[in-house]
């Protein structure tokens, strides 16, 4: 088959993104470009993502953002092999604007449609840095998705645990708005928590210990929000930053931790490989207590540069790529999916999920 150069399309939360990547026949994939165009800005007054607020916004830069992509990658409509749309889950509205766009790209040129999970395109993401072969086990972490996955290949991804109530980005956005920081929280909090104690004010240490490798935030998200709200003074603020980002590293490595077990006794004798995605995976003390984690286990560590961590359409060409090669392409009327488990069997097995700021967490 060669070469395959497929145009991705991402719009489920607030950021349009387009991206062209050219994926070889051993899996090597080079992200030709990747563009963005972020609307924190319009959302930051309400403290979250607007839901039509969104949907309006990627409509409105979405051709923009297609055009600048295939411009940056210095090909034409005509060099592409395929074209992939996050198609859930995520806010529908939004989702509906990419997918169509994505239908439109390809019933025009007469290729084939990909209709990609988008945390298919975070479980990948890893692999657009470097070479990373499967299988691994993954952490992603982001505003609305917390969970651990066996990733063995395109389309074969395992939930080993899940966030049963919030995502760990989502506690870092409340707890940032308790301390008055602007949306979103997670990387103002963690500029404030430098230098902060994280040993003054003790908080939740929910989950450790529980056999499952499932997530817990919302009892800390609010612990923290409390004393975030009494804290007057700097050093009081810096302290509760401090305290609330360990408290979320500490148990997404503990939790990690346990994955690790788990999956390397699943894959006896194989490569032990761990990877981080998502934007919460951006943190540095979440980065140090994983590190620490995987050399403890014996796992090789690997996190993909922010640009791929956060949302982004180069993920989701690349999942595009993947699954064009393996044959798994999508009829033009496949629909967008506010929740769509990537692991189908698990969720069904085990719904963790509850709806959430993002819609969905599943
Ligand atoms: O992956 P992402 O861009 O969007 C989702 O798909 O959710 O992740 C955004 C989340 C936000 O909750 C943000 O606060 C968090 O990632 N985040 C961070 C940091 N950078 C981004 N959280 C903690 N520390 C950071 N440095
Ligand atoms: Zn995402």
């Amino acid at each position: 088959m060669g070469d395959l150069t497929v145009l991705g399309i991402e719009t489920s939360c607030d950021e349009t993104a387009a991206a062209v990547v050219r994926v070889g026949e051993s899996g090597q994939a080079e992200v030709m470009s990747s563009v963005i165009s972020s609307q924190v800005e319009a959302h930051a007054p309400y403290g979250g993502v607007v839901p039509e607020i969104a949907a309006r916004a990627h409509v409105e830069v979405v051709d923009a953002m297609v055009l600048e992509a295939l411009s940056r990658a210095a090909i034409g409509f005509e060099a592409l092999d395929g074209v992939a749309a996050t198609a859930g889950p995520g806010l529908i509205g939004g989702v509906m604007v990419g997918l169509s766009t994505g239908k439109a790209v390809a019933m025009a040129l007469g290729i084939p449609l990909v209709a990609v999970n988008h945390l298919e395109g975070h479980a990948l993401s890893p692999r657009l840095a470097e070479d990373l072969p499967y299988p691994y086990l993954l952490l992603l972490v982001s505003g609305g998705h917390c969970q651990l996955l066996a990733v063995e290949g395109v389309g074969a991804c395992e939930r080993l645990g899940s966030t049963i109530d919030d995502a760990a980005g989502e506690a870092f956005d409340k707890i940032g708005k308790a301390l008055g920081l602007p949306y979103p929280g997670g990387p103002a909090l963690e500029k404030l928590a430098l230098g902060g104690d994280p040993e003054r004010f003790p908080l939740p240490r929910a989950m450790v210990g529980r056999k499952d490798c499932d997530f817990s935030f919302s009892g800390l998200k609010t612990a923290a929000a409390r004393l975030a709200e009494a804290a007057r003074s700097e050093p009081d603020r810096r302290d509760v930053a401090a305290a609330a980002q360990a408290a979320i590293a500490g148990q997404l490595a503990e939790r990690t931790a346990r994955a690790m077990g788990l999956y390397a006794g699943r894959h006896e004798g194989a490569p032990r490989r761990f990877a981080v995605a998502g934007g919460v995976a951006a943190n540095g003390e979440v980065r140090r207590r994983l590190t620490a984690v995987a050399t403890e286990h014996g796992f090789s560590f690997a996190a993909p540069p922010l640009a791929y961590c956060t949302d982004n359409a180069a993920m989701i060409a690349l999942a595009g790529a993947e699954r064009l090669r393996a044959g798994l392409t999508s009829p033009l009327d496949v629909a967008a999916r506010p929740r769509w488990p990537l692991d189908e069997a698990a969720a069904a097995a085990r719904p963790t999920h509850a709806p959430g700021r993002k819609g969905a967490k599943a």
